[in-house]
């Protein structure tokens, strides 16, 4: 069943590039139009949708995080982000013109189902981004783009979380085209993109893994992580922290890179490990910029930098203890990438630390109470 790996965590990181490039599989029509799997919504009706709330929870709510960037810069509609268990309980501001978009993995997690349930009560369409086939999620949805990432059975998600911002991507793109934000060709590159992914996951996994696997073994001992990002590098940090902490149960706290001043640098001690996900280094990136004056930031207290940033990238060869690579690529696609390395340190850092990677403790598959 594994597949020759020795767990299903290690197997399912390895399906990352084929979870991306299945969820792109057919999404073209003849036309050259972007299609997707289920569309119980007018057209008219989608033209006129003037807001996204993404509601989801764990992993599935930072690849909603990570799209937030993209759809809001591809369509020019504001995208709000929440966890499900908060939107309910609020008194969210829902028309017949916000577009709900549920995302799940397994498709049957109560706090997202209710969620949507709320909005749907409320006169909002709920589109569903969903891994499993006919479960609840997608069948109570009025919309439903499918991921083809295959079935996720080790507890800590990955390879569906590359595919959640892969289908968020097309449906971001969709929605471009059916209103007329960008043009053909535009959509055409953007998919091209996304498309060349596969492969520099697959690197990512051929190269990197070693330079990983040696640096848990390096801080298998260490008691808490920092991660940080900025932009799409964010939410990427996020999940790189709840990965650690979920499986190998060590402390991790993630967080916006600009932050790190107005409080969090006061935990930044001597030894202390700070990941640091870096944006491309090309042109003048002033977010680049931004990121390398935080590692200098940290650096200057004696913390252990980990990176993961664009190959070649001088600065971070300069200050760095520890780099994962990446290949070239556009930033809003780097998310697909950078979390490879995060997911693979924190399995081999639960397996050195003796734990079941797919079976963390007090953790289920999937979360069907509220
Ligand atoms: C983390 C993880 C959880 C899930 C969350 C949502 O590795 O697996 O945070 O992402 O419970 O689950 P789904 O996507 O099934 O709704």
């Amino acid at each position: 069943e594994k597949g020759g790996w020795d767990s299903f965590m290690d197997k399912e990181i390895h399906e990352d590039p084929a979870a991306v490039q299945r969820t792109l599989l057919g999404r073209l029509d003849k036309n050259g139009d972007l299609n997707l799997d289920e569309v119980r919504i007018e057209e008219h009706e989608l033209k006129a949708i003037d807001k996204i709330i993404v509601v989801a929870c764990g992993t599935a709510a930072y690849a909603g995080q990570v799209a937030k960037y993209a759809i809001e810069h591809w369509v020019r509609i504001p995208v709000e982000i929440e966890l499900a268990h908060e939107f309910r309980y609020r008194d969210p501001i829902l028309t017949p013109r916000t577009l709900v978009v549920a995302i799940s993995q397994s498709g049957e997690t109560m706090d997202t189902l209710m969620a949507l349930r709320h909005a749907r009560e409320q006169g909002s369409k709920v589109l569903a981004i969903c891994n499993t086939q006919g479960a609840s999620i997608p069948r109570e949805s009025d919309a439903v783009l499918y991921t083809h990432a295959g079935p996720e059975v080790a507890v800590a998600s990955t390879k569906a979380f590359v595919a959640q911002i892969t289908a968020a991507y097309v449906l971001g793109l969709y929605l471009a085209q059916v209103k007329g934000a960008m043009f053909r060709d535009e959509i055409q590159a953007t998919l091209d993109a996304l498309k060349a992914m596969p492969r520099k996951i697959q690197w990512i996994l051929d190269t990197q893994a070693a330079t990983v696997r040696k640096a848990a073994e390096q801080l298998t001992d260490a008691k808490s992580f920092l991660f940080l990002g900025r932009h799409v590098g964010y939410p990427v940090a996020m999940e790189g922290a709840l990965k650690l902490k979920e499986i190998a149960y060590t402390f991790t706290e993630g967080f916006a890179a600009g932050e790190l001043k107005h409080g969090p640098i006061a935990l930044v001690d001597e030894g202390e490990p700070v990941v640091f996900i870096v944006p491309p280094a090309r042109g003048r990136n002033v977010l680049h910029a931004k990121v390398i004056s935080g590692i200098e930031e940290v650096k200057a207290r004696g913390a252990a930098i980990i990176a993961v940033a664009e190959e070649g990238d001088p600065d971070v060869e300069r200050y760095a203890d520890i780099v994962f690579w990446r290949p070239k690529c556009p930033t809003l696609m780097s998310p697909l990438v950078d979390v490879v390395p995060l997911q693979l340190f924190a399995m081999d850092m639960a397996k050195l630390k003796g734990y079941d990677v797919d079976k963390p403790r007090n953790l289920a598959k999937s979360v069907t109470v509220e």
